[in-house]
């Protein structure tokens, strides 16, 4: 499968294919052998955020394992196909799969774990004659790193902070250093009510263009029809371990929840490329269309092993920016994917 082909997947399965690669193109032997001894920062990165879920645990995502899949459909605006030809923008009803989810690469981390946030939410829109697009989005507006590198620097520092670890922590050390990831990881993030109740955020940019050729930087947010409702601590304290998992069963039982996909459009000015800095709310935001989500997936235990979402799945009329994170994702996705797939 194309995946498990991918460049971090075959240097971690097969440390010495670099080095034979490296020869073949003449590369001197000192650097094949250091690109064989060293594996990619993608695959740095899998392997901290599976030792900070206790794991590997076979089969699993190395982040946001634990989910849950749905199904819906999306309606876009006439205001959506103004800012791109995107086909799933046009107006026409596309069916979609969703996947939503609780941070960490824990399996059965109770959904009230303040762990499990920020939530995600990835969802697929299926296209005429087999074509997919992919929105995956966090519940938190905002990230704590700019960077693969930085991030795989606060996880490695997350990792060195046990109990026995001498203050400062690294951890303490770490966020003292990035005021980014230190306010990701201090501000509040309370539990959800309800996958229905709770907003999601793009994080990263993209550029989304028109049929006329005109472009806009974009920023998703994807807001629910209930509202923003959070428990209380002393309910999140009560919240059954898999309350976000029954109270979804139980609403799609008697009617599909909503939610508006928006987008924040870039001002003058604006850092496209930074996930750290957030787009305050007086920026235009325009609706695209509505989400609506009306059953669980049967069988989708089993479906969302092989289901591989991808932020970089895009169509034409939506491009990436050049957001060093954004771009990082689909190679820490991919050998995640070749880990899980097939066991
Ligand atoms: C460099 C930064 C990031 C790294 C290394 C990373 C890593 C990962 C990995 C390894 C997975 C598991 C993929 C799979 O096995 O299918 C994952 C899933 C996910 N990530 Fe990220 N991530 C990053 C940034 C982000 C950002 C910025 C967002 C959202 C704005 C995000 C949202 C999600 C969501 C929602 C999932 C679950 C997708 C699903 O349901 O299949 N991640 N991430």
């Amino acid at each position: 499968m194309l995946v498990s082909l991918s460049y971090p997947a075959l240097s971690r399965r097969c440390p010495l294919a670099l080095a034979v690669v490296a020869a073949l193109l003449g590369t001197p032997t000192a650097i094949a052998a250091e690109a064989a001894a060293t594996p990619s920062v993608a695959v740095q990165t899998v392997d901290t955020l599976e030792k900070l879920a206790g794991g590997p645990h076979a089969g699993f995502r190395a982040n946001h394992a634990k989910g849950v899949l749905a199904t819906g459909k999306f309606v876009a605006t006439a205001e959506a196909k103004k800012l791109s030809k995107a086909a799933h923008l046009q107006g026409a009803a596309v069916p979609v799969i969703v996947r939503y989810s609780n941070a960490t690469g824990v399996p059965n981390l109770p959904d009230a774990n303040p762990n499990a946030s920020p939530h995600g939410i990835a969802i697929r829109f299926q296209l005429p004659e087999g074509r997919v697009t992919d929105i995956v989005s966090i519940s938190f507006d905002g990230f704590p790193a700019a960077t693969l590198e930085d991030f795989l620097g606060l996880l490695n520092a997350i990792a060195a902070s046990g109990p026995d670890a001498k203050k400062p922590t690294p951890v303490e050390a770490f966020l003292g250093g990035h005021p980014a990831a230190k306010a990701f990881a201090t501000a509040p993030k309370p539990a959800p009510v309800s996958y229905a109740t709770l907003p999601f955020f793009g994080v990263n940019a993209f550029k989304f263009t028109n049929a006329a050729g005109a472009s806009v930087y974009t920023r998703y947010r994807i807001v629910p029809v209930a509202g923003d409702q959070r428990l209380s601590d002393a309910d999140a304290a009560k919240a059954a371990p898999n309350y976000l998992v029954d109270d979804l069963a139980a609403r799609l039982a008697k009617g599909p929840i909503a939610y508006s996909i928006k987008v924040q459009l870039a001002k003058d000015g604006d850092d496209v490329n930074d996930a750290t800095k957030v787009w305050d709310s007086k920026h235009v935001e325009v609706t695209l269309g509505t989400l609506t989500i009306d059953a669980l997936l049967p069988d989708g235990a089993k479906a969302e092993k092989s289901l591989f979402f991808n932020p970089l799945l895009l169509v034409d009329g939506i491009a990436p920016s050049a957001d060093p994170i954004l771009l990082a994702r689909p190679g820490a996705y991919a050998v995640s994917v070749g880990r899980r797939v097939g066991k």
